[in-house]
């Protein structure tokens, strides 16, 4: 099938995700786990409607922008609120996109946030920072449903305080977790990370 990317004709397989045929930024969705849709950094404007190119099929003939002034405004901002709540010193991907977005966090002022939370250390092999996480659920969804099946990890909280975590905060040794590294490998702020990584 046939659609328009910025101007510009592209073929897409039936099927095929936005994100598939149109440069766009993510963050939560990962092809290993089921997450998507959920830090909205994807949007793109398709036929005049917002939706997420990560959860979004391409359709014959649709119209697709993806830098528009309002999208990049979007993306600014959102990334600013996730400098502001997060610590993003082990994300360069995040810190690229917010040179090429003109963030500016500062204009916002001080707002809640995760900065600040304890790393958890409490098994040989990983750690959990999530004064880091941005909760993208890539880790929930890795141990659960994705790729794992043992739902170590969950989500608890909610808004911008919503973090994941262990089943009642449990250490992770007395969780059914079998140190198989998933959840650090689609982690991508660093907020999980290998005990192997720490000098
Ligand atoms: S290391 Fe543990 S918590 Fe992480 S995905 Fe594997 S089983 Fe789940
Ligand atoms: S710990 Fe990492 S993978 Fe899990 S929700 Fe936070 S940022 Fe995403
Ligand atoms: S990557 Fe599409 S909404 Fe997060």
């Amino acid at each position: 099938m046939r659609l328009r990317v910025n101007g510009k004709e592209v073929e897409a397989r039936p099927g095929a995700l936005l994100l598939e045929v149109a440069e766009v930024p993510t963050l939560c969705h990962h092809p290993h786990t089921e997450t998507r849709g959920l830090c909205r950094l994807c949007l793109v404007e398709a036929d005049g409607r917002l939706v997420p190119a990560c959860a979004t099929e391409a359709r014959e003939g649709m119209e697709v922008r993806t830098e528009t002034e309002g999208l990049r405004t979007l993306r600014k901002t959102l990334l600013e609120w996730l400098f502001l709540t997060t610590d993003l010193a082990q994300a360069p991907d995040l810190l690229a996109l917010m040179e090429r977005y003109g963030a500016e966090p500062e204009r916002w002022g001080e707002v809640p946030g995760r900065r600040g939370r304890e790393v958890l250390k409490d098994n040989p092999f990983y750690l959990r920072d999530y004064a880091k996480c941005v909760n993208c659920r890539r880790c929930v969804d890795a141990c659960g449903d994705g790729i794992m099946g043992v739902y170590a990890l969950t989500l608890e909280g909610r808004g911008l305080l919503a973090h994941p975590t262990t089943p009642l905060d449990r250490p992770l040794p007395e969780t059914p977790c079998v140190f198989c590294g998933n959840c650090i490998q689609v982690c991508p702020t660093g907020a999980l990370r290998p005990l192997s990584m720490e000098v």
